[in-house]
């Protein structure tokens, strides 16, 4: 027979289809410990509140420990009957202190306060696991950027040669945003330490139960200050999401430059054998497939947070069984991303670049002119002037087909009677880097100072 939580009012169960449409255990489950600990704080309140004897505490905690023991070794499960965790964790539990003592857990709780609490304990775990990922693939980048240090690359806009730039630069430039959403889940974990439990279904309890202590007892900073927002409110899932999908947008971002790098056309980088798949028809083919899932698996998260608002966005308050909605997005989140980080690092730190290609493009497609109109800013010449001559450098080398440094002193003589053969000094991708030393430049000295202060964050995150 089927167990459920309710029933006393009705005079038949409920029909096989409502049943399959309600279940939820299939993924529900993965909260089991988590309800146990709610439990066992709100089985301790009930003894505060003199509802529960020592006697009866005792059995109570005695029967929950041998609960949460046989769910982690999976000696108990879930029944295709049991319409929830929750029903599922009662079940066991009177299966081991009996109806009687069993039978009193439940008061003043409701499964609305339950499930709002536990997605609370669940994704600051999770939260704290992905920070740990996430950082773990900052360090993988950051170790290439500092093996890298002094190698430079084709800085680019809209994909076009732009100015010069340190790859090391390039790359800790990803670092730092996969560091911002290290700092945005910490933050959210800030946000997300209030406890619903006690709310009851959602106007509170009635017997005397004391939320301040569930909440610290299941490592809350407070308890919420309304029962309705408490059982109501997903904003904590959906900015948990947000986050999750801002991530998977960084590592995509990361992953497009990693596919581009390693074409033929690019040649930047060779991707590890460990790290790469072939073709089931071309011998030859050496495929960056991590880095498609990651940049596939961005659309898909994106799909959860968008899914979870549209659930959202409708609903009055306080409760609605819509909520049970939340989960499948979020828990889909957090899976694929504890698929690809590892992955993502494992990529990231056994990339080969190609110094020597890196280096040759550096300069070319007259990536120096705004060093040569600087150059003239620095003589005292005014920007606009300063960008119209450098232009014309390029039009004319663009009409020989020769780069900028190639033009003779009679070519810059002509071009303007400011362009005095020691403009050549910024006509090195050298002089160029090091020129850019103010805070946050790509020249070689402000790039080790990034390199360190960006560990000093890694460690301290
Ligand atoms: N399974 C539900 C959820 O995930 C919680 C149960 C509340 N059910 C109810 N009928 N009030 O949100």
């Amino acid at each position: 027979s089927r167990t459920q939580l309710w029933g006393g009012r009705f005079e038949t169960g409920p029909a096989d289809a409502l049943a399959a449409l309600s279940l939820s255990t299939h993924f529900d489950w993965r909260l089991a410990t988590h309800d146990l600990a709610g439990s066992k704080a709100h089985a301790q309140v009930l003894h505060q509140a003199g509802l529960l004897t020592d006697d009866e505490l005792a059995g109570m905690l005695a029967g929950l420990a041998s609960l949460d023991a046989a769910v982690r070794s999976g000696a108990f499960t879930p029944r295709p009957e049991d319409e929830d965790v929750h029903t599922a964790l009662e079940r066991g539990l009177l299966e081991r202190v009996g109806a009687d003592l069993g039978g009193r857990i439940r008061a003043g709780r409701s499964r609305n306060d339950q499930i709002a609490t536990l997605i609370r304990m669940y994704l600051r775990e999770q939260a704290r696991r992905l920070a740990a990922l996430t950082g773990g693939l900052s360090e993988a980048i950051a170790s290439q950027a500092e093996a890298h240090l002094g190698v430079a690359m084709p800085g680019r806009t809209h994909l076009q040669h732009a100015q010069p730039v340190l790859l090391s630069h390039h790359l800790l430039a990803h670092c730092w945003a996969l560091s911002r959403d290290v700092d945005r889940l910490r933050d959210w974990d800030a946000r997300a330490a209030v406890s619903p439990y006690g709310s009851g279904a959602l106007a509170g309890s009635s017997l005397g139960l004391d939320p301040h202590a569930i909440a610290a007892e299941l490592g809350f900073d407070a308890p919420a200050e309304n029962s309705i927002d408490a059982v109501a409110a997903r904003d904590v899932v959906a900015e948990f999401s947000f986050i999750t999908a801002m991530l998977a947008v960084d590592l995509s971002r990361l992953a497009e430059e990693v596919i581009l790098w390693a074409t033929k056309e690019f040649g930047f980088v060779q991707l590890d054998d460990a790290y790469s798949t072939g073709s089931s028809i071309m011998p030859q083919k050496k495929n960056p497939d991590v880095a498609e899932l990651a940049r596939g698996k961005a659309g898909r998260l994106i799909g959860d947070l968008a899914g979870l608002l549209a659930t959202l966005k409708g609903l009055p308050l306080a409760y609605n069984r819509d909520l049970q909605e939340d989960k499948e997005p979020v828990f889909d989140a957090i899976d694929n991303l504890a698929l690809l980080l590892p992955a993502m690092t494992g990529m990231m730190a056994t990339l080969v670049f190609d110094r020597e290609r890196l280096e040759s493009l550096a300069p070319q497609g007259f990536s120096l002119a705004t060093d040569i109109a600087e150059w003239l800013v620095r003589q005292g010449v005014a920007f606009r002037v300063a960008h119209e001559v450098a232009g014309s450098c390029v039009r004319v080398c663009e009409a020989r087909g020769i780069e900028l440094h190639e033009l003779s002193d009679a070519d810059f003589a002509e071009i303007s009677t400011e362009l005095r053969p020691e403009v050549r000094e910024v006509l090195t991708v050298a002089g160029s880097l090091a020129s850019r030393s103010a805070h946050g430049g790509t020249a070689p000295v402000r790039v080790a100072e990034q390199l360190a202060t960006l560990r000093g964050v890694l460690a301290g995150q």
